[in-house]
């Protein structure tokens, strides 16, 4: 099984993403987790990516996708994966189906998680990511047992350096500039879900997996 999910800033993505690779047993490719992997390792990539996520800005289309295409060619995605921020625009998409189809596979489900504003910005704002282990947390609605430490692993919580209030603004700025086509686009190949992901975690979670086991 192999899916997308589509959605803006805050909407709970790599969230649910998590979960969902756990409970199908699949690798969860955040793109986003992967440029921020290399641009704390200063990896030419890194080195390339960083001012444009810092600016709030979509990476060039040409280095994400390369990136993806090695992705997905490990050996643990050969069964299915879930693809998280990518892709983001109709670029993107197209460079996807060429990927997908150069290796004989296609995807099976897309879910697009909308969220309104108040919740983005409740959400971003007090999100806490883990230094080591990468797992997600919230002050208020996911919080850790003991502050700013990962109940996982023991590593430290940070605060994203895009989660400020500026380039949060400009991050959904370019999600609502690039959405509506790219929702179109897989509207149009008919395996588009659309899932309101401001209700509980937990709710969003169980709605996608009825979904994917056809319930
Ligand atoms: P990326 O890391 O993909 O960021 P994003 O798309 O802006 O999405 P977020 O990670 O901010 O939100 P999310 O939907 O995953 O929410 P989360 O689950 O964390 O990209 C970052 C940057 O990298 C981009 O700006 C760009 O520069 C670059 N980039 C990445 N992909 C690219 C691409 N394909 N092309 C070009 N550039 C690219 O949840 C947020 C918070 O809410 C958390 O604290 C969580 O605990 C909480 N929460 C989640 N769900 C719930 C819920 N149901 N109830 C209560 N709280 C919740």
């Amino acid at each position: 099984m192999r899916i997308i999910l589509l959605g803006p800033p805050g909407a709970g993505k790599g969230t649910q993403a998590k979960t969902l690779a756990i409970r199908l047993n699949m690798p969860h490719i955040s793109t986003g987790d992967i440029l921020r992997q290399n641009v704390s390792k200063a990896t030419d990539l890194g080195k390339k990516a960083k001012d444009y996520m810092d600016k709030g800005l979509l990476v060039p289309d040409e280095l994400v996708t390369e990136m993806v295409g090695s992705r997905i060619d490990q050996p643990d995605a050969k069964k299915g994966f879930i693809l998280d921020g990518y892709p983001r625009n109709i670029s993107q998409a197209e460079s996807l189906d060429s990927l997908l189809k150069a290796r004989n596979i296609t995807i099976d489900k897309v879910f697009d998680l909308s969220a309104s504003e108040a919740v983005i910005v409740q959400r971003l704002s007090g999100r806490l990511a883990c230094s080591g282990c990468n797992a997600n947390y919230h002050i208020k609605n996911m919080p850790p047992k003991k502050a700013m430490i990962c109940d996982n692993c023991g590593s430290k919580l940070y605060q994203r350096a895009d989660d400020k209030e500026e380039t949060i603004k400009k991050r959904l700025e370019v999600y609502k500039k690039e959405s509506a086509a790219l929702i179109k686009y897989y509207s149009a190949q008919k395996n588009l879900q659309e899932i309101c992901a401001d209700k509980d975690a937990e709710i969003v979670l169980n709605e996608m997996v009825g979904f994917v086991s056809g319930r």
